[in-house]
């Protein structure tokens, strides 16, 4: 079975500044064995990407190592509004950080989150980290900053259901959810251990899991939050929140398909057409995957080209198995095997900027469905 190339707008690469838990190599290989063909990395870095001097730190790296197409996002502080502004054009997105999470990158004064909505271009993404009532208030300033804003992993049953709210409102918000808060949940935290089941959002209530896949319909994109950390760290002392996901969202969500929980049309416009949509990124010519829909088999984080060495899904059978990956024309992925050599990859933003037309605007935050735009 053929499927476009995927598009995870959320993943953790870790580099600069954490590399012993993954790298643009690493990473970039577990996109590309997962599936993906291009990943929007997240800029809680060390040091965390705010300027024009980290920005071209994480994107040296980038180039001269990944192996899958890429963009990177610039994150949000309190004093480089202006600054941030500047980059937007380079950047896969404005991250802002509303909760606290893994990293220094906080911005607590609402102020700041209304400069930053005034001055990002409103045609560019910005992403947001916001849970629970801080996602209310995130959607109440992009509303009235009259601008569109992307939320980041939802996971509570009261989150989706003030997005399908917004959404029928006409209010520009768009969403993702992760796999590991649609297949696993607190119920899983006792097997799992309490030190690896950190992450942030955490782990919901079973009927918070049954509200998104109920609203399924308002969900607009599936990303992983691929949040890498070593088993030694999720085992010790002060367990960093997060989950790898790269290398096993597709399986777990062909599984869903093939138990009848959604359709491969719904997978795909959450996997490839919506980011595409959503982050204004250009066609990827020649570039396809292709899955054996019918190949059973057990997740091992043995098999996982992520450096990070565990999965919260270890032992989950699976139905749907990655066999080859084309990027641009060459065999990136065949067989267990990553092809794509470091520097294969390509920055979405800068390189393939004047070969490709951008779209308008008002094309950017169009309803998953014409359902959810319906009052
Ligand atoms: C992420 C990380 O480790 O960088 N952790 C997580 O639990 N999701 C940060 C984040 O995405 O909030
Ligand atoms: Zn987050
Ligand atoms: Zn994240």
């Amino acid at each position: 079975m053929r499927l476009p190339g995927l598009i995870d707008v959320h993943v953790h690469l870790r580099e600069p500044g954490g590399t012993h838990k993954e790298d643009w190599d690493s990473g970039t290989a577990a996109a590309l064995a997962g599936g993906f063909t291009a990943v929007l990395a997240m800029p809680n870095t060390q040091p965390p990407v705010t300027d024009a001097a980290t920005l071209a730190l994480a994107l040296a790296a980038a180039r001269s190592k990944a192996r899958c197409d890429y963009a990177q996002y610039v994150g949000a502080g309190a004093d480089n509004v202006e600054t941030a502004a500047a980059l937007a054009p380079r950047a896969a997105g404005l991250k802002m950080y509303l909760d606290q999470t893994y990293g220094p990158l906080r911005l607590d004064d609402m102020t700041a989150w209304g400069a930053h909505f005034e001055r990002w271009p409103a045609h560019l993404p910005i992403v947001a980290h916001a849970e629970s009532r801080t996602l209310a208030a995130v959607i109440l300033l992009a509303a009235l900053f009259d601008r569109p804003v992307h939320l980041a992993h939802v996971a509570l049953r009261e989150e989706i259901v003030l997005i399908r709210r917004a959404k029928e409102r006409g209010l520009k918000v768009t969403c993702e959810v992760t796999p590991h808060h649609l297949f696993l949940s607190q119920a899983d935290i006792p097997s799992l251990g309490t030190g690896r089941s950190e992450v942030r959002p955490r782990l919901a209530t079973p009927a918070d899991v049954q509200a998104l896949w109920d609203n399924l319909d308002v969900i607009d994109c599936f990303a992983t939050d691929h949040a890498p950390h070593t088993a030694a760290e999720k085992d010790g002392p002060t367990p960093p929140p997060g989950f790898p996901g790269l290398e096993t969202a597709l399986p777990l969500l062909l599984t869903a398909v093939e138990e009848g929980r959604m359709t491969k049309d719904e997978l795909v416009a959450r996997l490839a057409t919506n980011p595409r949509r959503i982050f204004n990124l250009p066609e990827q010519p020649d570039t396809w995957i292709e899955v054996d829909p019918d190949a059973e088999y057990t997740i091992r984080a043995a098999d996982a080209h992520t450096r990070c060495g565990w999965t919260p899904f270890e032992g989950r059978r699976v139905r749907g198995r990655v066999e080859r990956v084309i990027l641009r024309g060459q065999v990136a992925y065949e067989d267990g095997k990553v092809l794509a050599q470091p520097g294969a990859g390509r920055d979405l933003r800068t390189e393939a900027k004047h070969s490709q037309a951008s779209l308008p605007q008002h094309q950017t935050n169009q309803p998953t469905t014409q359902r959810t735009n319906q009052p």
